[in-house]
């Protein structure tokens, strides 16, 4: 079977605060969260059925928040002892970007751009941002990410954001894509998502709530 994990990075300064997008980096829960990821990789990810260490894939987008909830999960680049991750860095999985609305909260876009705020609620998944990006457009970025993930062998560990994590989910459980925008993704939480070879690429999920 093949296994694919997906968590939003650990919370960041701008969760806290409630504001959109930006490049913040953890709070103290976040960064706990990043410790207890890398726990969690080297006991689950890293491990198969039987307890043999295996190789896996990480993925992380190109924002620091995902990187350092990364950042103590042991692979070649931090720790010649071990080979089983390798990272990559992809932009096509950082966050949807907010364009001129960057770093404002939900409340400040209601007070000052009323408008733009009930042409999103009326249409979420098409709305794009001033200057900025809608999930249509998250799902053609993750187009070629998506092709890519599927033939890989070796676990896969993605660490993104709620959007795009939104979209990826929807597409690998083969849910309908205009449901996305609402998709569940909540934070400090480990989705597996396990394909039988055997059960034509329908998919398990198990989701691992870490704290804090
Ligand atoms: O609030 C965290 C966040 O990742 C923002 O950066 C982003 O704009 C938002 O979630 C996406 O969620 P929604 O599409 O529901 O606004």
């Amino acid at each position: 079977s093949h296994n694919i994990y997906i968590t939003r990075h650990g919370q960041s300064e701008y969760n806290a605060a409630g504001k959109l997008g930006g490049n913040p980096p953890l709070t103290e829960a976040g960064q706990e969260y990043a410790r207890r990821l890398a726990k969690f990789a080297e006991e689950n990810i890293c491990k198969d059925d039987r307890g043999e260490t295996r190789k896996a894939r990480l993925w992380t987008s190109s924002l620091q928040r995902t990187i350092l909830t990364a950042e103590h999960i042991q692979h070649p680049f931090v720790d010649d002892g071990w080979q089983q991750m390798s990272t990559r860095v992809y932009r096509n999985l950082d966050e949807i970007f907010a364009g001129e609305y960057e770093g404002l909260t939900y409340a400040e876009i209601e007070k000052l751009h009323g408008d733009e705020a009930s042409l999103r609620k009326m249409d979420k998944i098409g709305y794009r941002y001033p200057r900025g990006e809608s999930y249509f457009d998250i799902i053609a970025r993750l187009d070629p990410l998506v092709q890519e993930l599927e033939s890989y062998e070796e676990a896969v560990l993605v660490v993104s954001h709620q959007a795009v994590l939104r979209v990826l989910y929807s597409y690998l459980v083969g849910n309908d894509r205009e449901l996305a925008p609402k998709q569940e993704i909540p934070l400090h939480t480990v989705v597996k998502l396990s394909y039988d070879a055997y059960h034509d690429g329908a998919c398990t999920e198990t989701r691992f709530y870490l704290g804090p």
